[in-house]
């Protein structure tokens, strides 16, 4: 009856939570984590990832990606592109499903297409810039920033921002005129006039070291003002072919490279730079005679001494993979007639230090490919040795490879250049030198890396550090959890983590953002409160979130504690400046799904009956089988728990009772499809099995509710409160959920008050094979039969008496007289014997049942009630201790006697 009821509010209950069916997890960006800051052409831009910055030319183009993870129905949502031109310009917006190839978005400015990636579903676009319409004054400042925006009924997303700067317009500077009309044919682009003049005759002055203006001051202004970032990484300069060839195509090995650095300059390049420095800081080409008129006569010699030359430009940033390139014509043919490239000055030991030879400040930023340093020591002499320090550490090459990676970083064979990797610590910072013919130059290194939630510690070389929030947070109902993301990052003036709530809480079933105070006041209690308090060191910041009790969500106010949590970390707009990013942001974020906490009705109990019920005996066994509810199944495996279930026996794990497990003995089983737990006693048990299962009282079924990954990497900054349940049985291992690091509840937690029904109570019979009948009678039946047997005993009895009288009657008067002179009374004694015997069938039958089957013990008698098992078991005083082959009627007259005896 009790169950129907039961079953009736399940149903009731499901049909509720149908109705109320919402996504669980808020649409969001699904993007892989790096700490990459800038993208090089062709690179992916997966739409989320914090903000990011591409430097691109005409014709180059990036791959916009846009994943979007969550429930988001059956809507794949309108995807939009906002940009703006420029920073002062408004936001213009893209719908990408109708997005035009052909059409030009920022015309005036940075112009540049957008179109769909041909096989893909939506997801991926390209984004191409044209022909730019800047002007150089105005390179290093004026940039596109994109973002993307998708709209879901539910609500509507929004990334964080890409910056694409265009450096294209550092070529269109304008041109200064000389009075050499062959000269004033060339583009200059951004080089000056005794640049072109330098590179076509090498005219030196009578000082062995001496230098050219070389790279027109405008355009040195521009860079002097531009990002720390932009002056550590870019390359400018000139490019002199010896065979005329084609500036796009140029070969490294095949040309004389006039520029600061260039990553992908082959061996005889980074050698040059032993005699020449490109200074960014005054545009000037310092060089050293004979140095670099021996460099460049020998290769002019050694290239055939060609008819022809070619002057190009060049435009790039230092990495790996060519953040920026590119190269322009100065003049593609120019006549050797007029060329002048031969030998001066002699050799010497000399060396200079380019510029003013005090130390240089370099900020080297994390997350941008390879950042170079390059010794600004000039020498005469092409065998000089050069030397790097990092504090009075030497950076060794091998001198076998042209690079030797030493502690991550790089240093060429000549050992002039090393190159920072874009994965960088805190302790590569600090003072770096190199030397070279007695001459010295100090480099001040600041590494520079913007926040980010997961990180490599440099003492622990190769474990990648999270700080990230756990994927997903459980929170059932009246627990206290916390958890906390970390942001990593080194000399940043200012970061801020801020806590932000992602929820469905209101009627119109909207994703909306809260901050801490509104998320609290949705739940206004005094019980739960999400606290957040943060922990900061230099390198470091903590945002810890505590849930102090989770509220219980409410279908009528559509209050609902399914929510996501996002740590959304940022720096000051100076920081991010530091990066050429108006601003920086990096989320880490979490999906806290609400679930209710089991009660009763959570469970499945049709199957699980007392023993009293099932009447479990040796003969017909035991049956014990507890589910959860399909409503409780289906929600949480929608959830993604993992669900475990054991049972416990009295206070031990059922499993460790090796006597009843075995194939014939029992069937030990959990269906974790269904979250269905049984345990069966087959029939026909031993008798060592019975008497280990009489030994105790209750089986509890526990269901335990974990996270599915074990490998820990979701539950890295989650604490689950779980101490409050005290202690683990160690006995129970892991099965013990207090043990067991990915359990975040367990039934145990609850079996001492609102679970507490979930114990089934034991109480194994043992009927023995002399008395088959009784074992399967009924209550009645064993009542009958008991009653039946009593009275045939005493009908053999006075047939026997009647028999004996007739034989002698005189002994039998002796005995009755001796009795009744010892104060016995034979025949008050019958009545009382009949009275007694009668007594039980007058009582509840379930007694007479239990005295008609021979073996329970005290222990196993079954009750729903504790205080009527115990007043029974006062009536039935030692019962307990009847021997299991004694008969009812034995049994009573043992008691008869013991009583007898005490009296006595
Ligand atoms: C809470 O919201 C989640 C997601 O929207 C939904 O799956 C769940 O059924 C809701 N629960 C309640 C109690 O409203
Ligand atoms: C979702 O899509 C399915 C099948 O495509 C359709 O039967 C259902 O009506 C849609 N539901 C909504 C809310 O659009
Ligand atoms: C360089 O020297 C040559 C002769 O050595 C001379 O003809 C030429 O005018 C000089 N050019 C410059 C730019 O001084
Ligand atoms: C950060 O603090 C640690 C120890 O307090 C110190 O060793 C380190 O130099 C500091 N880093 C910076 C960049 O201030
Ligand atoms: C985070 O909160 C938990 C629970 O209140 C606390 O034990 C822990 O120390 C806190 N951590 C920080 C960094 O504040
Ligand atoms: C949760 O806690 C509240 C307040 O103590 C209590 O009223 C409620 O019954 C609890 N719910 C469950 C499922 O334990
Ligand atoms: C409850 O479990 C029994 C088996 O023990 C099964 O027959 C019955 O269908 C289950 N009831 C529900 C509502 O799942
Ligand atoms: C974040 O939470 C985890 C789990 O509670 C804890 O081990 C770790 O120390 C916490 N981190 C900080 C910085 O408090």
């Amino acid at each position: 009856m009790a169950w129907r009821q039961t079953f009736s509010r399940l149903c009731v209950l499901l049909a509720a939570i149908l109705a109320v069916s919402v996504a669980q997890k808020s649409p969001q960006f699904v993007y892989s984590q790096s700490n990459k800051i800038m993208l090089s052409w062709d690179d992916v831009w997966e739409v989320g990832v914090s903000n990011k910055l591409a430097f691109l030319n005409k014709d180059k183009r990036l791959i916009i990606r846009i994943n979007v993870g969550g429930d988001t129905g059956n809507s794949s949502g309108t995807k939009v592109l906002v940009y703006r031109c420029t920073e002062s310009s408004p936001p213009e917006e893209v719908a990408l499903s109708s997005v035009q190839s052909q059409s030009n978005y920022c015309p005036g400015t940075m112009p540049f297409t957008i179109s769909k990636v041909s096989g893909k579903e939506g997801i991926d676009f390209y984004f191409t810039l044209l022909d730019s319409m800047q002007t150089y004054d105005n390179v290093f400042s004026q940039k596109i920033q994109l973002y993307i925006r998708v709209e879901f009924p539910v609500g509507t997303i929004t990334s964080n921002s890409l910056f694409v700067y265009n450096l294209d317009a550092i070529s269109k500077s304008p041109s200064s005129s000389s009075n050499d009309a062959i000269i004033d044919s060339f583009y200059k682009r951004f080089l000056t006039v005794p640049a072109i003049n330098f590179m076509i005759q090498m005219n030196t002055t009578a000082d062995p070291f001496s230098y050219v203006p070389f790279i027109d001051q405008q355009i040195v202004d521009r860079i002097r003002s531009a990002p720390d970032f932009i002056k550590a990484k870019i390359n400018i300069g000139a490019i002199l072919q010896f065979d005329a060839g084609d500036c796009q195509n140029f070969q490294s090995h095949l040309v004389s490279m006039f520029v600061n650095y260039y990553s992908k300059m082959n061996e005889n390049n980074i050698n040059l730079l032993k005699h020449i420095g490109l200074s960014l800081d005054d545009g000037r080409l310092y060089y050293s005679k004979y140095g670099l008129t021996t460099a460049i006569s020998n290769f002019f010699r050694d290239r055939g001494s060609p008819k022809e030359i070619g002057i190009c430009t060049l435009v790039s940033f230092a990495g790996h993979s060519q953040p920026y390139f590119k190269v322009d014509e100065v003049k593609q043919r120019i006549s050797t007639t007029i060329v002048n490239y031969k030998q001066m000055g002699s050799r010497t030991t000399e060396c200079s230090i380019v510029g003013s030879g005090t130390a240089r400040s370099v900020s080297i930023f994390a997350g941008m490919d390879y950042t170079p340093l390059v010794c600004p020591i000039i020498c005469d002499d092409p065998n000089q040795v050069f030397r790097f320090y990092h504090g009075n550490q030497q950076i060794v090459s091998n001198g076998q490879s042209e690079w030797t990676y030493v502690q991550g970083l790089k240093i060429s064979r000549t050992g002039n250049v090393i190159e920072f990797p874009a994965e960088l610590f805190e302790n590569d910072s600090g003072e770096y030198r190199c030397e070279a013919g007695g001459k010295s130059f100090k480099f001040d290194v600041k590494i520079v890396s913007m926040p980010q939630f997961l990180t490599r510690l440099h003492d622990s070389d190769s474990k990648i550090v999270s700080g990230d929030l756990p994927q997903v947070v459980f929170a059932i109902e009246n627990e206290t959890l916390s958890y906390n993301c970390t942001v990593y990052y080194t000399n940043m003036d200012q970061v801020d983590v801020i806590p932000a709530f992602h929820t469905i809480g209101t009627a119109d079933q909207k994703w909306k953002k809260l901050d801490l105070d509104q998320f609290n006041q949705m739940f206004s209690s005094s019980v739960s409160t999400v606290r957040q308090s943060t922990l900061k060191t230099n390198e470091t910041k903590t945002l810890n979130l505590t849930i102090s009790r989770v509220p219980v969500s409410d279908y009528s106010t559509y209050l609902n504690f399914t929510h996501r949590f996002v740590c959304d970390a940022s720096v000051s707009p100076a920081d991010a400046q530091k990066v050429g990013l108006p601003s920086y942001n990096i989320q880490s974020s979490s999906n806290v799904i609400f679930l209710k906490r089991p009660t009763i009705l959570s469970f499945n109990r049709t199957s699980a009956k007392p023993c009293s019920e099932q009447k479990c005996s040796n003969k017909v066994g035991g049956t014990f089988e507890v589910s959860l509810s399909p409503d409780m199944t289906r929600r949480l495996a929608a959830s993604g728990v993992k669900v475990f279930a054991y049972f416990k026996i009295d206070n031990e794990l059922l499993e460790n009772i090796h006597t009843i497990h075995g194939q014939d003995i029992s069937v030990s089983k959990f269906y974790p499809e269904t979250n269905r737990l049984l345990f069966k006693i087959l029939p026909n048990a031993k008798k060592e099995v019975i008497s280990i299962l009489q030994k105790y009282k209750y089986l509890t079924p526990v269901f335990n509710f974990g996270y599915k990954d074990s490998s820990g990497t979701k539950l890295t900054n989650l604490n689950l409160h779980k101490e409050r349940y005290g202690q683990p049985i160690v006995s129970f291992g892991d099965r013990d959920c207090r043990a067991d690091s990915t359990c975040f509840y367990s039934t145990d937690f609850d079996s001492a008050d609102l679970l507490a029904d979930l114990s089934i109570r034991l109480g194994f019979d043992w009927i023995s094979d002399e008395q088959p009948a009784a074992g399967l009678a009924s209550a009645s039946a064993g009542l009958i039969a008991g009653i039946t047997l009593a009275a045939l005993i005493v009908l053999i009895a006075i047939i026997l008496l009647v028999l004996l009288l007739r034989r002698d009657s005189g002994q039998t008067y002796l005995v009755d007289e001796k009795e009744r002179q010892q104060g016995n009374h034979p025949e008050l004694e019958v009545k009382e014997e009949h009275f007694k015997e009668y007594q039980p069938a007058e009582e509840a039958p379930m007694r007479a049942e239990r005295m008609s089957l021979n073996s329970y013990s005290g222990v196993s008698i079954k009750s729903q009630d504790d205080r009527e098992l115990d007043v029974y078991k006062d009536d039935m005083g030692d019962m307990g201790d009847f021997t299991e082959d004694g008969s009812f009627i034995g049994e009573y007259s043992a008691k008869k006697k013991k009583q007898d005896n005490s009296a006595n």
